[in-house]
């Protein structure tokens, strides 16, 4: 797929049509596309095997990002997420991203982390030594607890000890998962490890699990938008939502003039200034830099729930990465290069296509498929490349006119919808009270009974 996942004119497609395509563009079979989706793929009788004290099940909307490219590969990339404009603004920005070759992404070594927590170690400095030449052994132990993931090719490749003070030793065995998210595989290590660590320190076992501050299974993301692309007019953006591009184009290079209807056109080198202004400001304010992340998160949650994921565990990671300096930072950070933007992500990323929800979720294992990945390594890039372009489309918008209209007109559907209108009448009453600039039930209302008159 390499031109697959550019789709003009998608969103206006109905859910049938946009089945047909997704298929067609993805090798799918439609039939079994669609049987996936009957009852979001999880009955009451299943989830209750999944999870405790079941009264049923909650449905989330489940769309696709289009003109993703990472590594010079195409992917649908689906997206299960409640907050309207998400799945548009990563398209769109993924769009500018897509004009300049796409998002280019690497996983660091892979790893994830198992800890042992030993307490009470009366003489912490010759524990250390004992642990640290015990460690082909502590290894073979580590081995005999997964033989699986060996037969796999993965396994632990090694061990370090911390001596955290006050009797306290912990250590970590860092662990390949291969295609796993591997939080069964870690903790089974550090259990099976834990005796004879606890043994040979002549300390107290305390904790054995793994660390969700999985630094040593990293993600990086770099792209450039040309300002050409950045550029927008206000006005036209207001009735431009979607991830195609403006009905006039805009200007072939950074230097022409705006269109001739380009009222309040932005040029690109100016938006492009905004969005370096906007993230040095989350480089300095944690207070900014948590809302520049939630903006990354958007787009990284929605891939990871859509494709079966712990979302939890990849935001306590992502979140204690942001702290690692002892001042929560931005996971990523834009500046100019000569008159481009380019930006650089970095951020802890443990996911897996194989194992957890996967096994019983349709929708999950219908989202793999799309996404047309041979790895976990290969979905982290992907995930992480779609946080980069929310945040790049959260910036973009906040750097011009703000976020607040253009969110306002997409959730005016579901203001439509809350007020009782149903098909056809969700789209005209929801233009009407975008257009009043009043969104709100009441003004829905309102809107639908006039309609209806
Ligand atoms: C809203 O879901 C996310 C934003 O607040 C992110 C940001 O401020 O960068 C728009």
């Amino acid at each position: 797929m390499t031109e697959g996942s550019r789709i003009p004119g998608f969103y206006r497609l109905s859910i049938a049509e946009r089945r047909a395509l997704a298929a067609e563009r993805t090798g799918l079979d439609l039939a079994e596309l669609e049987a996936a989706f009957v009852e979001g793929g999880l009955d009451a009788a299943k989830a209750d095997k999944v999870v405790e004290n079941v009264l049923g099940t909650y449905a989330l909307p489940f769309g696709v990002a289009l003109n993703v490219r990472v590594n010079g590969r195409d992917h649908l990339v689906p997206m299960v997420v409640e907050e309207p404009s998400v799945i548009a603004a990563a398209s769109n920005a993924a769009r500018m991203v897509r004009a300049n070759g796409g998002f280019t992404a690497e996983v660091s070594e892979s790893l994830m982390t198992a800890q042992v927590q030993l307490v009470s170690v009366p003489e912490p400095s010759e524990a250390v030594a004992h642990l640290v030449s015990a460690k082909p052994k502590l290894m073979e132990l580590a081995r005999a607890a997964v033989p699986n993931l060996l037969a796999r090719g993965g396994g632990p490749r090694e061990i370090e000890v911390r001596d955290l003070g006050a009797g306290t030793i912990v250590l970590h065995v860092y662990v390949d998962c291969r295609d796993a998210m591997g939080a069964n595989l870690v903790n089974s290590i550090a259990e099976a490890i834990g005796p004879s660590a606890a043994e040979l320190a002549r300390g107290v076992l305390g904790l054995r699990i793994l660390s969700n501050l999985c630094d040593r299974r990293r993600v990086r993301v770099r792209c450039r938008v040309h300002p050409r692309d950045l550029g927008l007019s206000e006005k036209r953006e207001r009735a431009q939502r979607h991830s195609d591009p403006p009905s006039a184009p805009p200007p072939a290079s950074a230097s022409d003039p705006p269109p001739a209807d380009g009222v309040g056109w932005v040029d690109g080198r100016v938006v492009a200034d905004r969005i370096v202004l906007a993230s040095r400001f989350a480089e300095v304010d944690p207070y900014r830099a948590a809302t520049h992340n939630k903006g990354v998160m958007n787009g990284v949650d929605a891939v990871v729930i859509a494709s079966g994921n712990d979302f939890r565990a990849v935001e306590a990671g992502a979140h204690a990465y942001a702290a690692r300096s002892g001042r929560y930072a931005p996971l990523v950070v834009w500046r100019r290069d000569g008159d481009d933007l380019t930006g650089e992500l970095e951020m802890p990323l443990a996911l897996g296509t194989v194992g957890g929800t996967l096994r019983v979720h349709p929708v999950a294992q219908l989202a793999l498929k799309l996404l047309r990945v041979s790895s976990a390594d290969e979905l982290a890039m992907v995930a992480a490349s779609v946080g980069m372009a929310s945040n790049l489309a959260a910036l973009r918008a906040l750097a011009t006119e703000g976020i607040q209209r253009g969110h306002m007109s997409l959730h005016a559907r579901s203001v439509a919808v809350a007020a009782g209108a149903v098909g056809s009448e969700v789209e005209a009453v929801a233009l009407v009270i975008a257009e009043q600039g009043s969104i709100s039930v009441e003004s829905a209302a309102g809107a639908l009974a006039a309609l209806r008159a």
